[in-house]
């Protein structure tokens, strides 16, 4: 048996093909280009770049799957949350193959998707209950998950999401997007300590808008002074990844022995920061916690981890499609 997925939900066309969790094809193409000169994705041109390739990417992850079209049993694409357009053509197309091919469809939340990215290509069992971490562009989530069909959000941000706030403080450095990226070429260890900034906390949620705030003053600041070189750049930049990632560290670690797991599962584009995966790996030694990372091609959005919770689920509840269902922006 075999999976299709479907990933539409931002600039990424993505299609792949799954049997259980190995990954037989996964196809993406990027509308990123077209947005960069913007500074963040303009909804309209992701959504007219989708209705270009999504079959072709269709079309060539079967082949690169050498799998039969009659042979997928089941399709899964994210039908939330994203950008509206973006969604709904994932999920038209998505709805049209299934009943062209008489095959279930499900619809897979894109964050979910992003939890299930570590366990692509492995074999152990899922290691239920965990705490999952979700930062990317769009959102900084955390969850605890004691299934993939029994997921509680404990978490979120108040305003920014994490990515978002690494991708404006970057265009404010004149850096490419996406910001995250570049900041993380450019990050120096012996600097990550130069400022003190500070992420806010509102009870257990997260908050970026105010770090973000206090970067670009400080930019301002030794800019007015003539003091704004190449290297104090770096240093407000490494300060500003440094305190990000620790408070993403912290509050993962908070949250496992809150709820008293021992398993922490992140994913989403900001996992693929380096410091942030060396204090992950540093805190799942120093507090005796075991943690699963995707590999850093899987960070990003993909068709992928679509397809393979997509099988996961289909597999396990024999769920039914329902043709009515709804792109959701949220
Ligand atoms: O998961 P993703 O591809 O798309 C969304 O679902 O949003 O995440 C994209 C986000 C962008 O904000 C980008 O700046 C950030 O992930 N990102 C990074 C890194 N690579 C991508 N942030 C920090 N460090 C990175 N290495
Ligand atoms: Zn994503």
């Amino acid at each position: 048996m075999y999976a299709l997925g479907i990933e539409t939900s931002c600039d990424e066309t993505s299609c792949a093909v799954v049997k259980k969790r190995d990954v037989l094809a996964n196809v993406t193409v990027s509308s990123l280009k077209y947005h960069k000169k913007y500074g963040g994705i303009i909804p309209e041109i992701a959504t007219r770049n989708h209705l270009k390739f999504i079959e072709k990417v269709f079309k060539v992850a079967l082949f690169k799957a050498r799998v039969n079209i009659k042979d997928i049993e089941v399709i899964g694409v994210t039908y939330r949350p994203g950008l509206l357009g973006a969604l709904v053509v994932g999920l038209n197309f998505a709805k049209a193959v299934s009943s062209a091919l008489g095959k279930p469809f499900l619809g897979i939340n894109h964050l979910h998707a992003h939890l299930f990215s570590p366990f692509l290509n492995s074999k152990p069992p899922i290691p239920f209950p965990f705490v999952g971490l979700v930062a990317s562009g769009g959102h900084t989530d955390l969850f605890l998950v004691k299934d993939f069909d029994r997921i509680k959000t404990i978490a979120t941000t108040k305003d920014d999401a994490c990515g978002e706030a690494f991708d404006k403080v970057a265009r404010f450095f004149g850096l490419d997007y996406p910001g995250g990226v570049y900041i993380d070429k450019l990050y120096s260890w012996d600097f990550k300590d130069s400022f003190p900034f500070k992420c806010g906390k509102v009870g257990f949620d997260f908050s970026f808008s105010g770090i973000k705030t206090a970067v670009i003053y400080k930019k301002m600041e030794l800019e007015k002074k003539k003091e704004l070189d190449r290297i104090e750049k770096i240093k407000i930049l490494s300060s500003f990844t440094e305190s990000v990632v620790k408070t993403l560290v912290e509050r993962i670690t908070d949250a496992a022995k809150k709820f008293k797991v021992k398993n922490i599962v992140c994913g989403g584009g900001v996992i693929a920061n380096r410091r942030l995966r060396q204090l992950l790996r540093q805190a799942q030694k120093n507090e005796k916690l075991k943690l699963f990372l995707p590999s850093q091609k899987y960070t990003t959005d993909n068709a992928a981890m679509v397809a393979g919770l997509t099988f996961y689920l289909y597999n396990k509840k024999r769920l039914r499609s329902n043709i009515h269902l709804k792109a959701e922006v949220n």
